[in-house]
């Protein structure tokens, strides 16, 4: 039973271009082969960032198998994130570019992956704005060398690897581009509308992914998610900068009118789903992931404050919500995200089981509980990026 399943699921997927006679035959033998592949280790890309550490613990604690994290460690990615993994001969960091090819390589033919799930990329927006071409060097030459180097890689498994192995590209809904409050949410046929750098050069690596699946047969899986927020995220991003301004009594700097909306998702359900996806995802189909939680920054804002109030009375400084200031907007700033994520929920019977509530609640409640692992990523650059970001967006 289960084997047909999973071979209709790989037929399906290939879009009908494997359907001959012969390749139909070769197919309804999925499990099998798959069963005859003994790699179980997995390449992950951008391990220490905020979503790859994330993913790589609880893949060591849903699945268990070898991992072995290739990341360059730019002032995102910080090997901290996976202390826990220290002496674990299951876990292996290895420094470097994914724009390496002969590193790539010889990782690949070194470890021999059944799968590689690609999390490495530039993902701020505003630095997109800022300076955009390390996001095309990363996110679209390092897609491309990464896809060059999984095809060669690939094309010389056994048969049972090949059908075996994954290429999973983890990417985000600002490749969609931006809704208006009425419009439908985003689903996988949305077409195409990158507004940012960063979402531009995205939408390349998706292009380049979908085009390395279509072309070569590579088994590519691409899922596109929405806002992530929880552990670990570095403070740059929306949620944890307001926690820690609030925090220490410093202005919450809101965008515009504060009322852009984004689709919030507890990073735990975005890992649960890529590991559902690796798992029994189509090949050569994308999946949506989000947290049907649109809030509009304003409201996240302030609920952040009002956590803090509760979790963290402190007399001297009043409200924390008076601490809110509305500053210049972000050039060309999206208004709304919204995900339809009911192809995951309905294929892979996928749902978040985070409310955003108590994911926030829990998100306060770990940057309070780890502050040293605050002070140890507010250095040198970071302290340089907010000067560059904030001095000059004043108070409307
Ligand atoms: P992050 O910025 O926290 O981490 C990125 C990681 O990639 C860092 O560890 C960094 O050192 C590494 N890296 C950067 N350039 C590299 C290179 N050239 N070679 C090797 N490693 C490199 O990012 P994140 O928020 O964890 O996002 C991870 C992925 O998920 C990205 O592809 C992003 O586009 C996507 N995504 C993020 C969100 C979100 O809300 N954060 C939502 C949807 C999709
Ligand atoms: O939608 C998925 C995307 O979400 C990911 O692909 C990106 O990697 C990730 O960074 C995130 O992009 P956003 O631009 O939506 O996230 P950010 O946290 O930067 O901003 C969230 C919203 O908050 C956005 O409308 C801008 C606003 N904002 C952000 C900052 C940093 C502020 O109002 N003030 C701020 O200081």
């Amino acid at each position: 039973m289960r084997q047909n399943f999973l071979a209709r699921r790989f037929l399906e997927g290939c879009g009908g271009r494997f359907q001959k006679e012969s390749q139909v035959a070769h197919f309804e033998a999925y499990t099998e082969v798959s069963e005859a592949c003994t790699r179980d280790t997995i390449l992950v890309t951008g391990g220490a960032g905020f979503i790859g550490s994330n993913f790589i613990l609880s893949w060591m604690e849903a699945a268990g198998s070898a991992v072995v994290n290739l990341d360059l460690l730019t002032y995102a990615g910080n090997p901290a994130n996976l202390s826990s993994l220290e002496g674990d001969p299951r876990y292996l960091l290895r420094r470097g570019d994914i724009c390496d090819a002969e590193l790539v390589g010889a990782l690949l033919r070194e470890h021999q992956p059944r799968a590689i799930v690609h999390f490495a990329a530039e993902s701020h927006v505003d630095r997109s704005i800022a300076s955009p071409g390390a996001f095309i060097r990363t996110n679209v030459q390092g897609t491309f060398v990464l896809l060059e180097q999984a095809k060669a890689y690939w094309s010389e498994l056994s048969e049972a690897d090949r059908l075996a192995f994954r290429f999973l590209h983890v990417s985000t809904d600002e490749v969609y581009g931006s809704l208006g409050p009425h419009d439908p949410a985003f689903s996988e046929t949305t077409a195409y509308s990158p507004n940012s750098p960063y979402a531009a050069s995205k939408a390349a690596s998706d292009h380049l992914a979908r085009a390395y699946c279509h072309t070569w047969g590579l088994p590519v899986l691409t899922t596109n998610c929405s806002n992530n927020y929880g552990p670990f995220q570095f403070p740059e991003k929306l949620i944890p900068l307001m926690i820690l301004n609030a925090l220490e009594g410093k202005p919450l700097p809101v965008y515009g009118d504060g009322k852009n909306v984004r689709d919030w998702l507890y990073v735990e359900d975005h890992c649960a789903a890529i590991r559902a996806v690796l798992r029994e995802g189509r090949i050569g189909e994308t999946y949506n992931i989000g947290g049907m939680s649109e809030r509009a920054n304003i409201e996240v804002v302030n609920l952040i404050c009002d956590l803090l109030d509760e979790m963290r009375p402190h007399a001297a400084t009043g409200p924390r919500r008076e601490l809110i200031t509305f500053v210049k907007d972000r050039p060309g700033h999206d208004r709304r995200y919204a995900i339809d994520a009911s192809k995951l929920s309905r294929e892979l019977g996928w749902q978040p089981a985070e409310k955003f509530e108590s994911g926030l609640r829990k998100t306060v409640r770990w940057y309070l509980d780890h502050f040293s692992w605050v002070e140890s990523v507010r250095t040198g650059a970071y302290l340089k990026w907010i000067a560059q970001n904030y001095t000059e967006r004043v108070a409307l």
